[in-house]
């Protein structure tokens, strides 16, 4: 199974407007896919007809081999998903949560109480196991719901947003978590808000928007294509400010700032240009003090590719 997930041409209108349109994606097997997103950009739309649990208006998808609208069932047995809210039932204790997802994937009554059991010490959560679920916190509520998604060994996961709400050190914790399963042949499909966790988890991130996936790649790729390095020089002396300018001006200067003593500069490569700069400021007797080469974050390219505007339209076609 090269290929564990794919969708072609997915497309979901809801009340005339397209959540989906026309959305395009391929995640290897033992890959992480990270779908990054505003709200809104069809996320959770995408996850629930990935899952089985909705039904695309045209286009089609294949989970493991399995068409979503021939084969749900099928689909459903080698899943496992965590939803973007909670399913736990407060009125159960964890431990009794977990079991009986257990029993509804058709697991022996002691199987579910081990696996319970497993994932309740896997995940941290031993010591609240047996107290009734209403009374957890919202980070506690989501680590349940992280157990149940894992609980029949399922080759393919999705999680949607599974870090929402975890505090940074359940977030970390969770990131290991999803790096020791895929090390086990593992597919993830995730969906996050933060850069910082497509960047970690991630081979590929399709970034989503507006139903469609308007840029894929790896972080690295997705990096450079947000555009260029930042190269900020501080000079000792603010008044060498021009005669800089001047040295720097046929070698990508950008701008000229004589008030914080600074120049910058736009590169493809930071380091290289870094010694060309400290040469030349020197053949004009410039003291360079401070150099900072900023590279583009994932932030840059989450806000360059996700065309701002009304967040509560997005399904209306560009
Ligand atoms: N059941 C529904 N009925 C009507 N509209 C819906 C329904 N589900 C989703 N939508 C709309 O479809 C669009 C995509 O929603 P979706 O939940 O997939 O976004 P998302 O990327 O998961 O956002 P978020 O980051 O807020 O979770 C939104 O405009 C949403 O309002
Ligand atoms: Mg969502």
């Amino acid at each position: 199974m090269a290929i564990a997930i794919k969708a072609e041409g997915l497309r979901k209108v809801y009340c005339g407007k397209p959540a989906l349109d026309g959305l395009e994606l391929h995640a290897e097997a033992g890959t992480v896919l990270a779908l990054l997103g505003p709200n809104g950009a069809g996320k959770t739309t995408t996850v629930r007809i990935l899952t089985t649990l909705s039904r695309p208006d045209a286009g089609r998808a294949e989970v493991g081999g399995y068409d979503v609208a021939r084969e749900p069932r099928r689909i459903r047995g080698i899943i496992g998903v965590t939803g973007q809210h909670s399913a736990v039932d407060g009125r159960l204790t964890g431990r009794e949560n977990l079991v009986l997802i257990g029993r509804l994937h058709r697991l022996g009554r002691a199987e579910a109480a081990a696996r319970a059991d497993e994932l309740l010490h896997r995940l941290g959560l031993a010591a609240v196991a047996d107290r009734l679920a209403h009374t957890y916190s919202g980070g506690t509520c989501r680590r349940i719901d992280l157990a149940a998604g894992l609980i029949n060994r399922a080759p393919v996961l999705f999680l949607d947003e599974p870090t929402t709400g975890l505090d940074p050190r359940s977030r970390l914790e969770l990131w290991t978590l999803v790096e020791d399963l895929v090390r086990d042949g593992t597919t993830v499909l995730l969906t996050t808000q933060y850069l910082e966790e497509a960047d970690r988890l991630a081979h590929v991130v399709a970034v989503v928007d507006h139903g469609r996936v308007v840029a894929e790649g790896t972080a690295a790729e997705l990096k450079r294509r947000a555009g260029a390095e930042q190269l900020s020089v501080r000079l000792q002396h603010g008044a060498d400010v021009p005669v800089a300018a001047a040295a720097l001006r046929r070698i990508g200067l950008v701008a000229a700032d004589p008030a914080a003593g600074e120049v910058c500069l736009s590169t493809e490569d930071g380091a290289r240009m870094l010694t060309e700069v400290v040469r030349r400021l020197d053949d004009v007797d410039v003291t360079v003090v401070g150099v900072e080469v900023r590279r583009p974050s994932l932030d840059d390219v989450f806000l360059s590719l996700t065309r701002a505007g009304d967040r509560t339209a997005p399904g209306v076609a560009a």
